[in-house]
């Protein structure tokens, strides 16, 4: 790469980083115990990639000394098989999707990359309540609309990510002049704003995550909804009401419980979940499984047992949010402060031993598995560099777009197997 189209990559990256959104203050669902798999590969160190996503200071030294690796290029790419498409490898299986934003649509290299590559795509947060919804009698669609045009457009299928998440509601839904909202209030509210998002987008999203990461978790209390403002109004009734709501809403489209579990308690407690909604009658169509899994692995036998137990509740199974971090899934930035996060070899095998034991599961229970979407298209846009303050690498495309290594072992697989 020239320097002058370094200087356009280092430009354009801090854009895709600039889209998160604050958080309003809650805990996190996902702090179970960490599982290990994954073979070790050859321990060759490479040359750490220039991302142009975090310069630490020894980039900035090295590169004002001319010493540093400047091609974004992982050098492994070269050993990768360019010509691989992704979905074209799973069109007898399930759509492959991945996690977008309105930057990566409109970014012509980027989006015919996506494109190419990937048959689904979940706006990563344009269609949050907070980001598309953010006060009562305001909706900001364009860039959802841009994200469901693209797609459109190249004949991609969209999820709708996410309906309702207390994690990312504005906290207009749940005020009124100072006090806490009536149930009458806030259901009124949330019926407005899931009949408002799903009439707009009718036979455009096929499918939605109507609740996202409500289960508590196995440690806080022996009820199903974490204990949340939602709850705190409305108790678990609401969580029968948005489901109700959205199957009223658009009767064609699925509806998705999401949620994330590295452990078999935290499955159990979702899995007692979904076995008394559907008990109900509650329309839920499918269970999404997150998949944040950290390069210390998850056990192939509770994702495939899971998987078994939710099609025995009549549900379909989708990963919804797939990526393998180079650092231990209960990593936090303090602890991994001073890591290293070169991408090595090693780190790259390890990484693919879980993809691809992930998408072995899913393909030997096609049909009950609907969907494998990653959570970006490739390394550059990716969340956990953000949220760790270090250079990672979760995907399965490296910074240039190009497929890495373990792109051939997903796609080389035999038919049926
Ligand atoms: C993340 C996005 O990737 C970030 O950009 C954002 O700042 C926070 O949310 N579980 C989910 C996703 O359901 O919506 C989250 O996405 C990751 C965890």
């Amino acid at each position: 790469m020239n320097s002058l189209s370094k200087l356009k990559f280092l430009c354009v990256v801090p854009t895709f980083l600039s889209l998160g959104l604050l958080a309003p203050s809650c805990d996190n669902a996902n702090s179970a115990p960490s599982q290990t798999t994954g073979n070790t590969v050859a321990k060759t160190a490479i040359a750490p990639r220039d991302t142009g996503l975090v310069q630490t200071a020894a980039d900035t030294d090295a590169q004002k000394t001319g010493t540093a690796t400047q091609s974004p290029n992982y050098p492994a790419a070269d050993m990768a098989d360019t010509t691989v498409q992704l979905k074209r490898a799973y069109r007898n299986y399930f759509p492959i999707g991945t996690a977008v934003d309105s930057k990566m649509v409109t970014d012509p290299r980027t989006a015919s990359f996506i494109a190419k590559q990937y048959s689904s795509v979940t706006p990563v947060n344009d269609m949050k309540p907070v980001n598309i919804h953010p006060s009562e009698n305001v909706y900001k669609w364009a860039p959802a609309d841009k994200i469901v045009n693209f797609a459109v457009q190249n004949g991609l299928k969209v999820r709708g990510h996410c309906l309702v998440w207390f994690y990312r509601m504005p906290h207009w839904f749940f005020w009124d002049n100072g006090q806490l909202a009536s149930k009458e209030l806030l259901y009124s509210r949330l019926d407005s704003h899931i009949n408002t998002v799903m009439s707009r987008y009718k036979g455009k999203v096929y499918a939605y995550d109507v609740l996202n990461e409500t289960v508590a978790k196995t440690t806080e209390t022996t009820q199903y909804s974490r204990i949340d403002t939602l709850y705190k109004i409305a108790g678990e009734d609401y969580i029968e009401h948005v489901f109700r709501t959205a199957r009223k809403a658009d009767p064609s489209a699925k509806l998705f419980y999401n949620d994330t579990f590295y452990d078999e308690a935290k499955r159990d407690k979702i899995y007692a979940f979904l076995k008394e909604m559907k008990a109900k009658g509650v329309p839920i169509d499918g269970v999404g499984i997150q998949c944040h899994i950290g390069i210390d692995g998850m056990s192939e036998e509770l994702l495939s047992n899971s998987i078994d137990m939710f099609a025995k509740l009549g549900l379909e199974v989708q990963i919804t949010e797939l990526d393998v971090s180079i650092f231990n899934r209960e990593a936090k930035a303090k602890t991994v402060a001073n890591d290293s996060d070169d991408y090595t070899i090693d780190k790259e095998g390890k990484q693919s031993d879980i993809f691809n034991m992930v998408f072995k599961v899913c393909r030997q229970r096609k049909g009950v598995v609907t969907g494998i979407t990653t959570w970006a298209p490739a390394d550059i846009n990716n969340y956990l560099t953000k949220r760790l303050g270090k250079r990672n690498y979760p995907n399965l495309f490296d910074n240039n777009l190009k497929p890495k290594p373990m792109l051939r072992k997903i796609t080389d697989f035999k038919a049926g197997q």
